[in-house]
């Protein structure tokens, strides 16, 4: 491993993990506020819509390199994926300062659903975060056979983990 890849590894690792132990703390560890505001209510709608907006940004991104080759619409739709995902994260950390987690009250066959497609999000949110930064540093640098090999795990994490948060929003809609 080179001099340069080694420090942005390790500025990646230490980066997440205070993201993780942050948004840890910040969820489950924590009592939250417990009065709000009004407006706070409208966060999960918005948390939603920016996961919807990701996973199609994610989608025209990979089209437009993997059917088209088109590089420059590639990497401003990828980062334009990133912003999304960013705010995405803003909105859920202010969300969470004033809202614990949600418990999911429905029973029968829709629980299990639930829980799998919940708990799959969070697990493979976890590694997200340094594999979005690890594949956005190897464009940075470019080393496009390691933006590749990375990317192939990434872009797929990363819809999932996209696709699944709108999920859940509609399953907290529908059934809670
Ligand atoms: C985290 C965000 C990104 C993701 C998830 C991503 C994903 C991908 C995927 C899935 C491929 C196709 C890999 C393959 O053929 O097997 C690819 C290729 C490529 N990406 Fe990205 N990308 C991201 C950001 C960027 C950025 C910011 C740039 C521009 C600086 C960029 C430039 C490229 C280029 C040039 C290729 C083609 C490499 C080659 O075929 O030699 N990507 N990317």
């Amino acid at each position: 491993m080179n001099e340069k890849n080694r420090s942005a590894y390790l500025i990646i690792g230490i980066l997440s993990l205070v993201v993780f132990v942050f948004l840890t703390w910040l969820i489950y560890l924590r009592n939250p506020e417990p009065n709000y505001p009004a407006w706070v209510t409208a966060l999960p709608s918005l948390n939603a819509m920016l996961n919807g907006i990701t996973a199609i940004l994610l989608a025209w991104g990979f089209f437009e390199i993997k059917i088209k080759g088109n590089k420059e619409s590639h990497k401003k739709i990828m980062i334009c994926a990133t912003v999304t995902s960013g705010l995405f994260l803003i909105s859920y950390i202010v969300y969470h300062q004033f809202h614990g987690d949600t418990k999911f009250l429905a029973q029968g066959m829709v629980r299990p659903i639930y829980f799998f497609i919940l708990i799959s999000h969070i697990l493979l949110s976890i590694p997200l975060v340094p594999l979005v930064f690890t594949t956005l540093w190897h464009a940075k640098s470019e080393q496009w056979e390691k933006h590749k090999k990375f990317a192939r795990w990434t872009f797929p994490i990363w819809q999932y983990v996209s696709i699944t948060g709108v999920l859940i929003f509609v399953f907290l809609k529908l059934f809670n």
